[in-house]
């Protein structure tokens, strides 16, 4: 049994024509992430010592998407083949010589047991290759895996190059292998394009293994599902389906309720604690973290946004880049823009739009209300339909209001503006000077009442 240490190849040079895009195939999302993070994700967990991308097609954005991992990257100039492809990426290798993993950009649903069985079975044999395979009803345009009459893996013929008998083989390469490094180098030198394609294919690595008299060992995937590549839209769909079950599924065993979890759609990066709910509709997305013993939705969308325990957010609230502390009630319809920080025990009732608003413990805005620019105390009420008017068209102004304020309905703060500990607005003020504590500020015209008037208006209009 050896016990080489191990590195991986993500090929993802590829153009990803029926994609239709200008994004390179390998950077569409899925469940929030782009695809090539999933197979980078997967050496990772492997313990792989070095990851080499090879990108050929939209490298450079290739490489920015990437640019906070460990990954290295190797360019293949013209894409001429998967054999090619892993040659470019030999110098980045430094004269690696253990065991060489080798993923597909456009492969995401590989799940780390199936991977780990493919090593065990390399290292176990000592194999010079070790390929995974999968069995499909329909093998058309893959590559077959052609076994001896010992059952023992004799060479993978492509789709364009196979036979008659060959076509009829349902057992398929997948793409995925395990080389000996040092072994698929040497052999790849060799490794011509005299083939329908005129390709350097790495897939004749096989074929000159059993030649030089070395072992080639196969895997078959339980489940084929994980081999498929994605090509186009269809398949990206398909694709997202499995990733957000899987996500839906090990939420549901950590604990959290999803009432219906075929229109719940979590990200890749969401954490959510136990005893936590989601109801119908909802979407979570980016690095979203949920505590536990929270009602979410229905029909609410959270992106970016760490929410502690015990919080409700009602039926179609917007929340993007924004903390919500313990007990805190949110919506029906409210929106949390970027940069609302809410202590806990709030409540942000129905049309309420938040931005930039540091708000403290206990403070409440219950309905109609804009708070931009603003920076509120505890224990604070704000009125149905206060505005912090926090723009005079030039630059933004903050509004201060302190501890125990209470503010009437229809008020506008025209900032900057600062409001003293445990004072009172008036409804319907309009308030542009700041407001020492425990003052009465008030900004209305005196009521105007003119007894008799409606009839005697009426009475002129029938004259
Ligand atoms: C390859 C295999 C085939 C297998 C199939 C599984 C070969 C010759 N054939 O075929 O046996 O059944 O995958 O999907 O290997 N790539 C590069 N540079 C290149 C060519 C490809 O980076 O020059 C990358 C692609 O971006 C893709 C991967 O390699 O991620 C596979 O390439 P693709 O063209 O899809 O290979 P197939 O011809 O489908
Ligand atoms: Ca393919």
């Amino acid at each position: 049994m050896s016990t080489a240490s191990l590195s991986a190849v993500i090929l993802a040079a590829g153009q990803g024509t029926r994609m239709k895009s200008v994004l390179p195939k390998v950077l569409h999302p899925l469940a929030g992430r782009p695809m090539v993070s999933y197979p980078v994700d997967r050496t990772v967990a492997l313990g792989c010592l070095q990851t080499v991308l090879v990108i050929g097609h939209g490298a450079d954005q290739v490489r920015q998407a990437l640019a906070g991992t460990d990954c290295r990257f190797a360019l293949q100039a013209e894409q001429l083949g998967t054999g090619h492809a892993l040659l470019c990426a030999r110098e980045e290798l430094d004269g690696f010589s253990g065991d060489l993993l080798l993923l597909c950009g456009d492969v995401p649903l590989l799940t780390d047991d199936s991977l780990k069985r493919l090593l065990a079975r390399h290292r176990q044999t000592d194999a010079l290759v070790t390929v995974m395979t999968a069995k499909l009803a329909d093998p058309t345009g893959y590559g077959r895996i052609v076994r001896g009459d010992d059952g023992s893996v004799q060479a993978i013929v492509e789709h364009k190059d196979a036979d008659e008998s060959q076509r009829a083989i349902d057992e398929i390469n997948t793409g995925i292998y395990l080389f000996r490094a040092p072994f698929v180098f040497e052999a790849l030198e060799r490794v011509g394009c005299d083939n329908a394609q005129g390709e350097y294919y790495l897939t004749d690595v096989v074929a000159a293994a059993v030649k030089a008299g070395g072992r080639v060992e196969a895997v078959v995937l339980e489940d084929a599902a994980e081999a498929m590549g994605i090509n186009d839209r269809c398949q990206l769909a398909a694709a997202e389906a499995v990733l957000r079950r899987r996500i839906n599924e090990q939420l549901m065993r950590s604990g959290v309720t999803l009432t219906d979890p075929r229109t719940t759609y979590i990200d890749a990066g969401v954490a959510i604690g136990p005893d936590t709910v989601v109801l119908p509709g909802c979407v979570i997305k980016g690095e979203s973290r949920i505590g536990s013993g929270c009602t979410i939705g229905p029909n609410v969308v959270i992106d970016s946004c760490a929410i502690a325990d015990d919080v409700r957010v009602k039926a179609g609230s917007v929340l993007t880049e924004s903390e919500i502390g313990a007990g805190t009630d949110v919506g029906p319809m409210a929106h949390l823009r970027p940069g609302t920080v809410l202590a806990g025990d709030n409540k942000i009732g129905n049309f309420v739009e938040t931005k930039k608003a540091v708000i403290g413990q206990g403070s409440k805005a219950s309905h109609l209300t804009y708070l931009g620019d603003c920076e509120l105390g505890t224990g604070v009420n704000i009125g149905c339909g206060t505005i912090t008017c926090n723009y005079d068209g030039v630059s933004k102004h903050r509004t201060i209001i302190e501890d125990d304020v209470f503010v009437g309905s229809d008020t506008q703060f025209v900032a900057p503006v600062r409001i003293g500990r445990g004072s009172l607005i008036g409804a319907g003020s309009t308030i542009t000077r700041d407001v020492p504590a425990d003052a009465l500020a008030l900004s209305r015209a005196e009521q105007k009442t003119i007894e008799g008037w409606v009839s005697r208006k009426r009475g002129k209009k029938k004259d």
